[in-house]
């Protein structure tokens, strides 16, 4: 979704800023623009603004656009269409002020009619617009006290960065529930919303906490809340190399994050196993054993690809640790006045740990009072901060917007949760054992998956044909097949569907036809025969049947064959090969696949 980039410095602004929107662009966003301060004798903010990509930003510069302060924006339209109008930055009647904002204002239309009363002429549709005239009309003296001013008269969430003519030597940016991070240079500063735009540049940063304000010059910067007190925000060094966010070789962000999964899975393991005692240290988790004894229930909240992988880690915390689990998604609970129960445990699942829903669900739990944990990628993120404790998945940065190796190292986080649950309750040691032998086999059994390309790609243009196709698991197996027809779905733009397998004769056997095929999940487990007779009932009606299973399977069309680990880790590998099923399907028709249309990498917003 949207994104910010500025910086204040010597350097030449406009192409810095448009290499920054460059790295934001995998967040997904329809419009983009950029201000600057033009310098010279004749001053003055300029901007440029394009619906569409960057490039055609870069395509439609002015000639002169040259200055050493400017701000950036990438748009993900939520008031008003995706056009030239309302791409940021906005500014005041008279073009003295410059804003870029991520978020929503939710008290903008009374704002615009107030605004409009007194004058104020709007260009666009857009609630950001209100900002640039509120800053623009504001009497106060400095800069500071003027957005100060500004985002006092706001309700909703705001990421912002602000120009203004008369105050050419700063960048003035405010956070109210929307990321924004400063870069912190050599004689030069950086802003963004996500380390992304910054790490190519540098890898010390500032995360501003909601209410707080920051002032960029070029050799300085200091942060003070939206009333005015100083706070002391130190600068942490990003893990994150720049070389992450490259493509190193592959066609696509997709197709690299597949196959950076057994490296990242390594990396989630790594320091937490303790064959002492045949568990894992979880350091961030915040809860001793005690705490863990008394936890009665999970509940697990995530949305899309993390709300998959939360209902994996359910199904592994009640078969490891015996307490009853399930995960439900974030933006449905929040919403449904849920009973917060204090012997629950509850556990917040996101990779950007920015995505709105979940981050609402979180403070909705705190405010009454539960115990909260994340289980998160992005380091130092929203949730990350917002939660009692947690763990950091550590898939490292994940560019393409359908999530694939960070949902591999999140249910294997919930793998390590699960075992450490159980290790304080009864699982026993031989278990435990057991256990840790699986998660260590996991990185060279995914790089096993992975050598099998050739075949699933070939599988891919076979089924590539179908209009609609079903998705069919049972217990382990049915989050592993939701998972995978979302992921279909969300490159290929093919109608997939995602059915429990014991669910079929009630419903779903009545669109069995050659024309729609099925895919099933097939481990062998206790379940094994059960899944068979399902695969008979689709075949007896002559639907087209692809398995993914521990052997083949004679009733189905095709298999793929996966390597077995313990019953309760299978479901970790048996979804990989349909990311690549869904990539190559995706190819093969031409499709936009780090940037599948309508999707954005990170909701920010409801
Ligand atoms: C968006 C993305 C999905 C992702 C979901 C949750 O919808 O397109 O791929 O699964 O957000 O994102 P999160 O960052 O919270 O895991």
């Amino acid at each position: 979704m949207c994104g910010i980039v500025g910086y204040i410095g010597k350097r030449d602004v406009a192409p810095l800023l448009l290499e920054g929107l460059q790295r934001l662009e995998y967040r997904g966003y329809d419009s983009a623009g950029i201000a600057l301060h033009a310098g010279g004798k004749a001053g003055g903010l300029k901007t440029a603004k394009a619906k569409g990509r960057v490039r055609e930003l870069e395509a439609r510069l002015p000639k002169r656009f040259a200055g050493t302060t400017g701000i950036a924006h990438t748009r993900w339209a939520t008031h008003g269409a995706p056009n030239d109008v309302n791409a940021h930055p906005h500014m005041d009647n008279d073009e003295k002020v410059a804003v870029v904002h991520n978020g929503i204002i939710d008290n903008a239309s009374e704002l615009r009619a107030r605004l409009t009363a007194e004058g104020v002429t709007f260009l666009s549709d857009t609630d950001t617009e209100v900002l640039a005239h509120l800053v623009g009309r504001s009497q106060a003296e400095t800069l500071e006290e003027k957005v100060r001013e500004a985002v006092r008269h706001i309700e909703g969430t705001y990421g912002i960065a602000v120009l203004h003519a008369d105050f050419p030597d700063r960048i003035v940016v405010a956070r109210n529930g929307s990321p924004v991070v400063l870069g912190i240079g050599e004689k030069e500063m950086f802003v963004s919303s996500d380390v992304a735009a910054l790490v190519s540049h540098t890898r010390q940063v500032v995360t501003l906490d909601d209410g707080e304000m920051a002032t960029l010059k070029a050799d300085d910067y200091r942060t003070y809340t939206t009333e005015g007190s100083r706070t002391s925000a130190q600068p942490t060094t990003v893990e994150w190399e720049a070389e992450s966010y490259d493509m190193g070789g592959h066609d696509t962000y997709m197709h690299k994050e597949i196959y950076e999964q057994a490296d990242a899975v390594d990396r989630a393991l790594r320091g937490r196993i303790d064959d002492r005692f045949s568990t894992v240290h979880l350091g961030g988790l915040n809860l001793d054993a005690r705490d863990a004894r008394a936890v009665r229930r999970v509940k697990i909240l995530g949305c899309g690809t993390s709300y998959h992988a939360g209902q994996i880690g359910a199904q592994m915390i009640e078969e490891l640790a015996r307490i009853p689990a399930d995960a439900e998604p974030a933006s449905e609970f929040r919403y449904r006045n849920p009973v917060v129960d204090p012997d629950t445990l509850y556990i917040a699942v996101s990779q950007s740990g920015e995505t709105y829903d979940v981050l609402a669900a979180v403070q909705e739990l705190k405010r009454k009072g539960a115990r909260v944990l994340g289980l998160v990628n992005v380091v130092g993120s929203a949730i990350a901060r917002e939660t009692d404790g947690g763990i950091y998945v550590h898939a490292g940065p994940e560019v393409c917007v359908v999530s694939t190796k960070c949902f591999t190292n999140m249910v294997v986080s919930f793998g390590l949760l699960a075992l450490h649950l159980g290790r304080t309750r009864d699982l026993s040691v031989a278990d435990g054992k057991r256990i840790i032998e699986g998660l260590r086999k996991l990185p060279a059994q995914i790089s096993e998956i992975l050598a099998n390309e050739g075949e699933i790609e070939k599988l891919a243009a076979e089924y590539a044909d179908a209009k609609s196709m079903l998705f069919i698991g049972r217990v382990r197996g049915y989050p592993v097949a939701r998972e995978a027809s979302l992921k279909l779905k969300e490159v290929s733009y093919i109608h997939a569907e995602a059915y429990p397998a014991s669910e079929l004769k009630h419903g779903p056997l009545a669109l069995i036809e050659p024309a729609m095929p099925t895919v099933a999940i097939v481990p062998d487990d206790e379940l094994l025969e059960k899944n068979r007779a399902a695969l008979e009932e689709i075949k007896a009606r002559s639907g087209r049947i692809l398995a993914v299973a521990h052997q083949v399977q004679e009733k189905a069309d095709h298999t793929i064959v996966v390597p077995k680990n313990e019953h309760e880790l299978d479901a970790i590998l048996m979804g990989i090969p349909l990311q690549l099923f869904a990539y190559h399907t995706a190819k093969a028709m031409g499709r936009d696949i780090d940037k599948p249309r309508n999707l954005a990498k990170s909701v920010t917003v409801e």
